[in-house]
């Protein structure tokens, strides 16, 4: 256990005998099996990944581990990347085990603070640039480009091989891939990353099936499914609010061959999954994690029943990255009272047996 995604998977990464043996903690996240929405949408078998147990709380960190142990590897002292949020915590979090200087391009005002907050944290330095993503990665390609800095953005390739092995740990724990992976797009990098992981198991014996892959992108940010880029993408998912995905092949790729399809899902439809995951199943994640939950409702509302199915839907971050939306949708929001029983008891009227109308019982 810990020995991270470098040890664990080695024969599977593009690793030398001179690739430094980096590790923050990250893979083996809990595969948990659905206590309610399964249930509801008549699914045998329904499971989340959790990828906002690794270290920085997203998926990322799987990628960027590999990313950062090459750079290394390479003789870089800096890595840069363009980011919605979880890619730059990530690569400052790696940057700073690793002992490189960090930089970070992201769009000014639309990443979630508990993001923002990391990258400060880990000594990265933070540049807000005055655009949307697609604008951040065109600006630090052009830079990496020009001067001895490594990108580490899913153009990597070493970043989708680490990503890959998400794929690997859910087949080794189910024993077989799942029938169905639903999972939200953005750059594309991760359902490019997990199609490889699944037929790389599968090529190599270690799977008997491969899933059909199901991507889901928020309404006002959907390239793929429109077929061409989006200027303004716009979504609360502030994640996955790109116009130009730098993957699109590779998203394309996987559902292609996987006979899988990418579709869109609302943000009211991303808000309804995001608080039914935190309220009904105990897990909260990042709203576009709630992307690929909402995409599988919209999927079996829409009749394509999935009893007798193995199902695994991808929560790519955690809540906590974006407190702020928490709160803003809290049907309870937090009350107040003295520092006295009675009036505590008052308060919670029925909602706790025994408190209700106050009575004193000692
Ligand atoms: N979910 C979360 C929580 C993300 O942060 C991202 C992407 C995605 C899903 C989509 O994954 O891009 O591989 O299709 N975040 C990137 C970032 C863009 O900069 O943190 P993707």
């Amino acid at each position: 256990m810990g020995e991270g995604v470098l040890k664990r998977y080695a024969r599977y990464l593009p690793l030398t005998p001179d690739t430094p043996a980096l590790s923050i903690g990250e893979g083996e996240t809990p595969l948990v099996r659905s206590r309610h929405l399964a249930g509801e949408l008549g699914i045998d078998e329904l499971y989340f990944k959790l990828e906002g147990c690794n270290p920085t709380a997203s998926f990322k960190d799987r990628g960027m581990v590999v990313a950062v142990a090459k750079a290394m590897e390479r003789g870089y002292g800096t890595i840069m990347c363009a980011s919605t949020g979880n890619t730059s915590a990530s690569a400052a979090a790696y940057g700073a085990a690793a002992g490189l200087e960090t930089v970070v391009l992201v769009p000014q005002g639309n990443v979630a603070e508990g993001k923002l907050s990391q990258a400060v944290a880990y000594g990265a330095r933070v540049i807000n640039l005055r655009g949307n993503f697609d604008d951040a990665l065109r600006v630090a390609r052009e830079l990496a480009e020009a001067r001895s800095v490594c990108l580490v953005n899913s153009v990597n390739p070493d970043r989708i091989e680490g990503q890959k092995t998400a794929a690997f740990e859910i087949v080794d724990v189910l024993g077989d891939a799942p029938d169905l992976l639903f999972i939200p797009v953005g750059n594309a990098g991760n359902i490019t990353a997990y199609w490889k992981g699944f037929r790389e198991y599968h090529d190599g014996g270690n799977a008997a099936r491969l899933p059909r892959m199901m991507g889901f992108q928020a309404e006002g940010a959907a390239p793929i499914v429109a077929g061409k880029p989006v200027e303004h993408p716009q979504t609360i998912a502030s994640a996955i609010r790109i116009g130009n995905p730098a993957n699109w092949e590779g998203a394309l790729t996987a559902r292609d061959e996987s006979e899988g399809d990418i579709g869109t899902v609302s943000d009211a439809e991303i808000l309804d999954a995001y608080k039914l995951m935190a309220r009904r199943e105990g897990i909260f994640c990042e709203a576009a994690s709630a992307a690929g939950v909402a995409g599988l409702i919209k999927h079996v509302r829409a009749g394509n029943g999935l009893a007798g199915r193995t199902v695994v839907c991808v929560i790519t971050g955690h809540g906590l990255k974006d407190p702020g939306l928490a709160r803003e949708l809290a049907d309870h929001p937090p009350e107040e009272a003295p520092a006295d029983v009675e009036a505590v008891a008052r308060l919670l009227g029925e909602a706790v047996p025994g408190t209700s109308g106050g009575g004193h019982r000692s």
